[in-house]
């Protein structure tokens, strides 16, 4: 990776392994990083509910936890009722339960007391360790707030049991709530230095690595007014997303410390969502999500998931793919799917998101303001999208097929060979006929129109 930039002036010196406006410079759809078409479900998960973020609960080795033959995921949760656009405000952790990864049932809210260090939780991850659970979350906004406020700190939930029978698992507390991190200010943007469009820093992600314990999370690395980084161009350094990691000294889950960001996108990007690693051959492949609109100035990308490879955890990580892509939305779909999860299964990976807003084609998810109510209520998925099946060489991935919607299978589960992979969505043709000029999406491999 190299700190220059694509003007020629050289970037402030910087030591954070970075993701290089030359680098995104080359994104664009391709055969190997578009997602099928996907059409809505027969059912959704739990109809009354719209579950975005989702994370599964797994042991200290990153296995897919199973209790007594059940598996458990959490997500980010509120009533069906709401407009979608407006649920990040009310999010709350629910958690979810199955035997078999296909069939889940709805559990409760997980913490049913209030949360003393924020107004709403968000993203994070779930530890299974020694029969208790931690739920790692992001407490964003103040507790004592009368309008909505945007700080985030990190913090955890420990200590919760599962209880399990026949008939299904029981989460229970009590939880024993602490903030873990906040910004230093100096490695780590404060919601009062930055300058770009949503401040970040949240999202953890529990991960262990030869015997050292670790949590990564979504930051902003600071830029002060003045500085010359992106040779000086101020409206570049607005966008200046990392991939932050605390380590805990001693192994205890509750317990960390701050330490220097793996990645960052200054010049680049703003929100590098949900980091998360996988481990292999010897490998550190680093993933995030990432929007379309957090893009800097200059550059075009694309809601996706964007992944990053490195030979040691502290490695110089290298963008996969050339650009960093790794999966999107077609292009008549661009929206379909967000918040990608990949983990490992066997040769292959396994990618699950949600399943977000479908039969839309503008270009800006801000478009979806301008519709009715109905119809935003309509087009937004609210349950988990089909999981994807990715082969991994080197520095490059392939999207190369789909399971099932909500499928999460754990590493002993079969899965069908892999084969050919038939069609994708974004060769397919559009049709403008909607009301409005909302396209409505046909996939020329697959003859189903779609919903509504
Ligand atoms: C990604 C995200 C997360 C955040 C959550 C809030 O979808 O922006 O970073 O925790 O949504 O709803």
């Amino acid at each position: 990776m190299n700190s220059r930039s694509p003007n020629g002036a050289a970037d402030a010196p910087r030591d954070t392994p970075a993701w290089t406006r030359a680098q995104a410079m080359g994104l664009r759809r391709t055969d190997e990083t578009v997602a099928p078409i996907f059409y809505p479900p027969a059912e959704r998960i739990d109809p009354d509910l719209h579950i975005w973020d989702t994370w599964l609960l797994r042991d200290r080795n990153g296995e897919i936890a199973e209790i007594d033959g059940w598996r458990v995921f959490f997500s980010l949760t509120a009533s069906a009722e709401l407009l979608p656009g407006k649920r990040h405000d009310a999010a709350t952790i629910r958690y979810f339960y199955s035997r078999d990864g296909r069939t889940w049932y709805t559990g409760d809210l997980v913490f049913e007391e209030a949360n003393v260090f924020g107004s709403r939780r968000w993203a994070g991850s779930a530890l299974y360790d020694d029969g208790r659970v931690y739920v790692y979350y992001t407490a964003a906004g103040d507790s004592a707030e009368e309008h909505l406020t945007y700080g985030q700190r990190i913090a955890v939930g420990a200590g919760g049991t599962i209880e399990t029978s026949a008939e299904g698992l029981d989460l229970r507390g009590p939880w024993e709530h602490s903030v873990l991190l906040e910004p230093d200010g100096d490695r780590y943007e404060r919601e009062a230095q930055s300058r770009g469009p949503i401040y970040t820093f949240r999202d953890p992600w529990f991960f262990e690595d030869d015997g050292e314990t670790y949590l990564l999370f979504e930051g902003n690395t600071p830029i002060p007014k003045g500085s010359d980084a992106c040779g000086g161009e101020e409206t570049h350094q607005e966008f200046n997303g990392s991939v932050g990691i605390a380590r805990s000294p001693t192994g205890d889950p509750t317990d960390w410390e701050l330490e220097a960001p793996l990645l960052d996108a200054v010049c680049v990007n703003q929100e590098l969502e949900r980091p998360h690693i996988v481990p292999r051959d010897g490998r550190y492949y680093l993933f995030v999500s990432s929007h379309a609109h957090t893009f800097a100035p200059g550059l075009s990308g694309f809601d996706g998931l964007y992944g990053f490879v490195a030979d040691s955890l502290r490695g110089q990580y290298r963008p996969l793919n050339d650009t960093g892509l790794v999966v999107t939305n077609p292009e008549n779909a661009p929206f379909q799917a967000y918040s990608w999860l990949a983990f490992s299964h066997g040769e292959e990976l396994l990618v699950s998101s949600f399943f977000n807003y479908y039969d839309y084609d503008r270009p800006s998810m801000d478009d979806v303001a301008l519709l009715s109510e109905a119809e935003q209520r309509r087009r937004f998925g609210g349950t988990l999208a089909p999981t994807l099946r990715l082969t991994v060489e080197g520095d490059r991935t392939r999207v190369q097929g789909k399971l099932d919607y909500g499928h999460l299978p754990v590493e002993s589960e079969e899965l069908p060979a892999l084969s050919a992979f038939e069609g994708r969505g974004w060769t397919g043709t559009r049709e403008r006929s909607d009301a409005g000029g909302y396209g409505r999406y046909v996939d020329r491999d697959d003859p189903d129109p779609g919903a509504g």
